[in-house]
């Protein structure tokens, strides 16, 4: 569903992403590991549109995406949590989600299956996003990224700075869109007890470029970290 060639991004003159290349099939779920500043947020960036990339291709179910504009990449079908967030703090839960579909309002039917998603957030539509913990902020994020029903979800993070208890029932969630089969996720995450219990294939990446990738049966957390580790 979405094939990356050979991507180099950069911002100015210093190049984050070299000779990247990534997949994502149908209904997977593809965890980005690596540590800080290697370019993984940049990646979902150029995969959103927010950076054009220099050189390489993007490819979305057989349209190239490469020069399209974010707003038309969300109209395709690709939905985007990014890091830290980014709730309106002053709009209500309810207007946060408005903002995140991709027609003037929501649908009846999107609404309530994010709504039945988080069930917490259905409490809460009237509160101020700014008002809301870090990991309430967090399901508020990846509900505003799935209203417009994307067919793939781009997740920056989701676990960090997050309450274990809100971990759990974020995991949930996911493992939820995953058993539904509609909906492709790709996920940058640090956590890697996390990643390796929801992937179906995962990357870790160093310095711009991918240095080891593979299916879940391949993710041992000790190889893994040892790319991690400073
Ligand atoms: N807007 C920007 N302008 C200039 N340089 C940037 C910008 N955003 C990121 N960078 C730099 O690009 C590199 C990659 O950043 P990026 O945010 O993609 O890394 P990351 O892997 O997501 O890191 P983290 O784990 O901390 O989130 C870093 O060296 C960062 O300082
Ligand atoms: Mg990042």
């Amino acid at each position: 569903m979405l094939a990356i060639n050979g991507v180099e991004a950069a911002y100015a003159e210093s190049t984050v992403l070299n000779e990247l290349d990534l997949s994502v099939a149908d209904g997977q779920v593809v965890c980005v590991m690596g540590r800080n500043g290697v370019g993984k947020t940049t990646l979902l960036k150029v995969i959103m549109g927010l950076l054009v990339p220099r050189r390489g291709t993007l490819v979305f179910d057989g349209t190239d995406i490469t020069r399209l504009p974010p707003y038309e990449r969300a109209r395709l079908g690709i939905g985007y949590a990014p890091q830290g967030r980014e709730i309106f703090p002053s709009l209500t839960v309810l207007q946060n989600l408005v903002v995140g579909a991709r027609r003037k309002r929501p649908t009846p039917e999107s609404m309530d299956y994010v709504l039945s998603l988080f069930p917490a957030l259905s409490r809460m539509l009237g509160k101020r996003g700014g008002d809301l913990s870090g990991g309430q902020q967090q399901q508020l994020a990846i509900a505003r990224a799935l209203i417009s029903d994307p067919t793939l979800l781009l997740l920056d993070e989701p676990t960090e700075g997050i309450q274990p208890s809100i971990v759990h029932e974020i995991a949930a969630v996911l493992e939820r869109i995953k058993r539904e089969g509609r909906r492709s996720i790709l996920l940058v995450e640090q956590y890697l007890e996390f990643a390796r219990s929801i992937c179906d294939r995962f990357y870790v990446m160093e310095k711009g470029g991918v240095v080891l990738e593979g299916d879940r049966n391949a993710f041992h957390v000790d190889r893994v970290s040892a790319f991690l580790s400073v």
